[in-house]
């Protein structure tokens, strides 16, 4: 069902066919109700790494979270688009720069979400990016992850053709390189904190998961 507050997400970017694709996103795609409610109870501020055209921060703002939000993310023209719709929000405390994250990441204390692009890293930048984002993660705060996961199962073989399309169209900038399986993040992540791992495909025929780390609180 429509949801005025996601149109009014829509509205906020340039041309129809971003228009089109936010509205349509938001719509059909559960991840962003599923990152609302993960960090609905928590008051620390949010880096996003890959935040595309910064989806995920307007969502989270319109359904009343407020908590600072940084998003990253190495295509320009995404970021731009990000900029221009908060200023055209208005919306307070939302930053979103251009920063390739096999780069490094920026100093941060807080919850980290990673949604939707350790594809398009090798097995090794997805180890060193998970480690990097588990580290910037504050004692009882959340890594939120959505991932395809690598198994035998036909959503997999579909995930794989859908990121093929994306990269085809030109939508993204990289073909997939690698998935993440479910030991995978356990082996990963579980040094740091609980580790829970949930289908979250929706109504899409993908193999998505949705990862979340809680961080160990200090004793
Ligand atoms: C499928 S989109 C997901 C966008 C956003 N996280 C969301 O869920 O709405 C993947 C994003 O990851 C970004 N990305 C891929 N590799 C990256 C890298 N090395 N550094 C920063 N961003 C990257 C892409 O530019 C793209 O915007």
């Amino acid at each position: 069902m429509k949801d005025p507050r996601d149109r009014a997400i829509a509205e906020l970017f340039d041309g129809h066919w971003n228009r089109n694709y936010t509205a349509s996103k938001l719509r059909t795609d559960p991840l962003y109700q599923a990152l609302a409610a993960t960090l609905a109870d928590s008051p620390m501020p949010l880096l996003d790494l890959g935040c595309g055209l910064g989806l995920s921060a307007f969502f989270l703002r319109s359904r009343g979270i407020e908590v600072p939000i940084h998003g990253l993310d190495y295509d320009e023209r995404k970021i731009d688009g990000a900029r221009l719709a908060a200023k055209r929000g208005g919306f307070r405390d939302l930053s979103f720069s251009a920063h390739d994250a096999r780069r490094g990441l920026p100093s941060h204390r807080g919850n980290v979400s990673i949604l939707d692009i350790l594809q398009f890293f090798t097995p090794d930048e997805q180890e060193t990016l998970l480690h990097q984002a588990a580290e910037r993660v504050a004692p009882g705060g959340l890594l939120v992850i959505r991932s395809g996961l690598k198994d035998d199962s036909m959503r997999f073989r579909i995930t794989v053709a859908g990121d093929l399309l994306a990269k085809a169209t030109l939508w993204m900038k990289a073909a997939p390189t690698h998935y993440p399986t479910a030991a995978d993040f356990e082996r990963l992540l579980a040094p740091f904190g609980s580790v829970e791992i949930s289908p979250l495909w929706g109504g899409t025929p993908f193999n998505n998961h949705l990862i979340v780390l809680r961080r160990t609180p200090q004793p």
